[in-house]
């Protein structure tokens, strides 16, 4: 693996979940793998679990991490090329990345999109132009359209939690929220779930919010959502803006929050969210505070999925 921006870099999820289970079960068995190597974390927006988590993987592979809130101790990067910077723009990535380069050996970058340009967003111009003007492997930690740090370890998650021998039925529902939200995280964990290819996969949501198809093409998308949770064995929680009105919100999305009413059609499902949720907007306390939930393990597992990833980097390169 030289770099891990989707499930594109990924040759065999179900072995990199493997791994990341050994990681979780022996989080020092490899210490020293990484030792004199230098990550840096870049984060143009705010992170607790991605922030803590890819630091976390790190030590327990015997490397030193620097985080840089490069929106707020940075300088303003210009991003595109021939650019004019006589405005408010400093540094051109086509400068900065070489220095980043040289000071780590892998690169980890969180970005966040405008929710203004669509073309401009789903273009991943940064994520992109650090890949073009460096030679280290680069990480995302989540990008303007995709999230697969998070999507690894969802789909760990539900590795470890469903022991049947049949297909789990996934669920993946649109919530309400007071301010637009990216597609992330609902881009990425389609992807990451078709890619795998292990599940019956529902995606439902009101009209106005189809995700973009490269990312949901092997679902079924089914716009009553209590059809849609009928015998769920997973239910993934989570707002974004509309894709086609792009960054817009559509509606107030009355009866779309998850409550127990809606969780009496499932199969006694697990829940599932990202986090950071709001509480009683997107998920009711009374499912958040419910066996049902599995958000917790969720957020765990995000030590486990960095751990494999700069793992399978460091193997590689
Ligand atoms: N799920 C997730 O990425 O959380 P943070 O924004 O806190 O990193």
């Amino acid at each position: 693996m030289k770099n891990f921006t989707s499930v594109h870099d990924v040759t065999d999820i179900d072995a990199l979940v493997q791994t990341a289970l050994a990681c979780k079960k022996e989080p020092f068995a490899n210490k020293y793998a990484g030792v004199n190597k230098r990550v840096g974390l870049l984060f143009m927006n705010p992170s607790m679990r991605t922030r803590i988590s890819t630091q976390l993987a790190a030590k327990n592979l015997g490397m030193d991490t620097i985080v840089f809130n490069i929106d707020k101790d940075g300088w303003k990067l210009e991003l595109e090329d021939g650019a004019v910077m006589n405005g408010t723009t400093v540094e051109h990535i086509k400068d900065a990345a070489p220095v980043l380069n040289a000071y780590f050996d892998i690169l980890c970058v969180r970005t966040f999109p405008a929710l203004i340009d669509r073309a401009e967003d789903y273009s991943e111009v940064l994520l992109n132009q650090l890949i073009k003007h460096t030679n280290i492997p680069i990480v995302s930690l989540e990008s303007t359209t995709l999230h697969p740090l998070q999507s690894l370890a969802d789909i760990i998650t539900i590795t470890e939690t469903f022991k049947e021998d049949r297909k789990p039925k996934i669920v993946l529902t649109w919530a309400p929220h007071i301010k637009p939200i990216p597609q992330c995280v609902a881009n990425s964990f389609a992807q990451w779930v078709n890619a795998w290819g292990k599940a019956d996969f529902v995606v439902t949501h009101p009209e106005g919010y189809e995700l973009k198809e490269e990312f949901t093409k092997n679902a079924t998308i089914e716009y009553d959502q209590h059809k849609a949770l009928h015998d769920a064995d997973f239910v993934y929680v989570k707002n974004w803006s509309s894709y086609k009105d792009y960054g817009k919100i559509l509606t107030d999305g009355a009866g779309w929050m998850l409550t127990p009413g809606h969780l009496s059609a499932t199969n006694n499902a697990k829940v599932m969210h990202c986090l950071p949720v709001r509480r009683n907007v997107e998920l009711s306390d009374k499912v958040l505070d419910s066996v049902h939930s599995i958000v917790t393990q969720q957020a765990t597992n995000r030590v486990c999925a960095a751990q494999a990833v700069l793992s399978e980097i460091l193997n590689s390169n």
